[in-house]
């Protein structure tokens, strides 16, 4: 059970996704854990205590002056009790008031008096999500620490389409696990560098982890498409999501060949069983396609060029007073080559690299590259994405399946997709042993 001896305050506002909380609040009783219910006087127009008390065998902290049932200060003893409070549905109106601090109500009580970590997951109509005002006030409990699950884009119930739908409580419960994760202290043993011999580096005891006796193929970092001998089209990737992914995949056993266009060497994992240094977009997909046969899992981390010049001229271009016209030609695209070709049996995950219309260019690639995930990123966000230590994914699965994660450390995120690869693997497996 993902959350035995565990203790959730959960937090319910006045929203049409109420309802989901009695769904959240019975799937982590399921998983152990012990849940408290706060409710905000609009929570109960649109959903009964009852419901609350039912599932959580408890009663429900409503009425900041209710006459107490045992006695107790319920903002205070709480606060000390959980061991997080998660606000699912938060409102405009609430967020506001955690933002400025207001104490009005039971539920905005317990937040200033919670010591715990606050995960808040908001559900609204799409203008107030993107009001500046609650757009200020999201930063502002960011700023403060306060976990955000940002909402869905999808129908919503007043009858219009955009962001704003709660997120599903699958993706809450995900995010629970990995911030009640950060604090467990994991049990670590040496490994030795398979060409260096080098045990310096440690990582989690992989033996008997879910990928031993798998390889994966990973793709990472940029090409450089030679325009001339000294110029080149490129684009900003570090390799360091490739690199992240290749450490979580060895991490759980897996033998990890890197296929990796130009970066900073420090980036480079040591756990790789084999790392294959490319320039171009062809060069990579030749060295992917070497190692086709023998992966079970594909992950196309790397940002390829999806143009390289006709021909690249011999001599450093020169200058002549004139402009200059280059023409353009398509790169291959190796997740797709890839795609066409794969076993049955083999897994392949693509990225997606998207700066508007997320989810509709996401979907439409993993189609088209016939992949069984793929993994979104909106790479207009300087916080995340190219470059940056941090990421922050929605991974579509085949099955319709649907994961957001929010922004942590690229070897986070990288656990995440490597659990999907996990189950997609074993889902794999089932298929063929019917
Ligand atoms: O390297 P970092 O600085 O850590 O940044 C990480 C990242 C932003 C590069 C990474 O998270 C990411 O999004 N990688 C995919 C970038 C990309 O090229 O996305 P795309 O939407 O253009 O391509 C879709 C998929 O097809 C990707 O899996 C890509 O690897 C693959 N592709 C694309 C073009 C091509 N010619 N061949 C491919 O295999």
């Amino acid at each position: 059970m993902m959350f035995k001896d565990k203790k959730f305050v959960l937090g319910v506002c006045g929203g049409i996704a109420a309802y989901k909380s009695a769904e959240l609040c019975s799937w982590l009783r399921k998983e152990g854990a012990q849940v408290r219910v706060v409710m905000t006087q609009h929570a109960t127009e649109f959903i009964a205590p009852l419901t609350f008390e039912t599932l959580t065998q408890s009663p429900v902290y409503l009425d900041l002056f209710a006459p107490p049932r045992a006695y107790e200060m319920e903002h205070i003893s709480w606060a000390c009790w959980g061991d997080a409070f998660v606000i699912a549905p938060a409102t405009a109106n609430t967020i506001a008031k955690m933002a400025a601090g207001i104490a009005d109500d039971a539920l905005t009580t317990l937040y200033l008096s919670f010591e715990g970590p606050v995960v808040v997951a908001p559900a609204m109509n799409t203008r107030m999500w993107q009001h500046p005002a609650t757009r200020a006030n999201i930063a502002t409990l960011e700023v403060r620490g306060v976990h955000i699950i940002s909402p869905e884009t999808g129908p919503l119930a007043c009858g219009e389409e955009g962001e704003g739908r709660l997120a599903s409580v699958r993706t809450i419960v995900d995010n629970l696990a990995y911030l009640l994760s950060q604090t467990v202290t994991k049990a670590r043993t040496p490994r030795a560098h398979p060409e260096t011999d080098d045990t310096t580096s440690f990582q989690l005891a992989d033996s008997d982890g879910p990928l031993s006796g798998k390889t994966v193929v990973i793709t990472s970092g940029p090409t450089h498409e030679y325009i001339d001998p000294v110029r080149f089209l490129t684009n900003p990737s570090s390799g360091k999501m490739g690199c992240a992914l290749a450490r979580a995949a060895a991490q759980l056993g897996a033998t990890v060949h890197l296929v990796t266009g130009p970066v900073n060497p420090t980036v480079l994992p040591e756990e790789c069983a084999t790392i294959h240094k490319v320039t171009t977009a062809e060069q990579m997909l030749l060295a992917v396609e070497a190692l086709r046969d023998k992966a079970d899992v594909f992950i196309f981390a790397a940002a390829v060029s999806d143009f390289r010049v006709d021909r690249r001229i011999e001599q450093k271009i020169k200058r002549t007073g004139n402009s200059l016209t280059l023409e353009l030609v398509e790169n291959p695209d190796i997740a797709q080559a890839i795609g066409a070709k794969k076993r049955p049996d083999q897994v392949s995950v693509g990225f997606a690299a998207e700066t508007h219309d997320v989810e509709a260019n996401a979907l439409c690639k993993m189609s088209r590259k016939r992949l069984d995930a793929i993994v979104a990123n909106d790479v207009a966000n300087p916080r995340i994405g190219f470059e940056s230590d941090d990421n922050e994914v929605t991974i579509y699965v085949q099955n319709g399946d649907k994961r957001f994660i929010s922004r942590r450390p690229k070897e986070d995120v990288a656990r995440a997709v490597m659990e999907v690869v996990v189950e997609l693997l074993q889902q794999k497996q089932r298929n063929k042993q019917v």
